[in-house]
């Protein structure tokens, strides 16, 4: 597949197989990330891989209404920012998480952005980052924008529609 036959297939895939995602994918996902554009070059990601079966149940309470996604992912992959690093820091860490999410698809797995920033965990008056930071002990201080379910798609969403685009929001030269 070209890059736009990737981008039209991709979807979120918030479902998957018990069959599992070994290791090395997972590493190469995260080159993916790390590949990214980021700010002045700053790199101000890190990134949590978590395998652990227990973990990521724990990890799907860190979301309102509990992730869904979570309940039958093979992995997650946080990631976390330090924006004492770079004022960029979340245009950074969201620019990670894009690529991951395709180059996944591009190895024939599925996955999920599951946004952490700004959102409530399912216990009352606790963040979202603040639940995922005292499951995988995150310092404090750092950004945890969110994470990335992973596994082998246990559902197959139509791809996008390139004719539906909506092509309205295109400007030229000026508003
Ligand atoms: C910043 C951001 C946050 C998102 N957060 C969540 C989330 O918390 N839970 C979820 O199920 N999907 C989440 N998504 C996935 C979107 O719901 C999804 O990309 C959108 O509905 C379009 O569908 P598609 O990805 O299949 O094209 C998020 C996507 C982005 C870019």
């Amino acid at each position: 597949m070209n890059l736009k036959e990737l981008m039209l297939t991709r979807r979120s895939i918030r479902k998957y197989t018990a069959e599992p995602v070994s290791g090395e994918m997972l590493e190469d996902i995260v080159k993916a990330a790390m590949l990214g554009a980021n700010g002045k070059n700053l790199k101000p990601w890190s990134f949590i891989i978590v395998q652990d079966p227990e973990t990521i149940a724990k990890l799907a309470f860190c979301r309102a209404g509990k992730a869904p996604m979570l309940a039958t992912a093979k992995a997650a992959i946080v990631v976390v920012g330090d924006e004492s690093v770079s004022d960029t820091c979340i245009e950074d860490c969201a620019a990670a998480l894009t690529n991951m999410h395709l180059y996944a698809h591009s190895l024939g797995l599925g996955s999920c952005w599951l946004q952490c920033r700004l959102r409530p965990s399912d216990t009352e008056g606790i963040s979202s980052e603040e639940c995922v930071r005292q499951i995988l002990g995150i310092p404090e201080g750092f950004l945890i924008q969110g994470m990335l379910a992973v596994g082998h798609p246990d559902q197959s969403p139509a791809p996008h529609d390139e004719a539906a685009l909506p092509l309205e929001k295109i400007h030229r030269e000026k508003w």
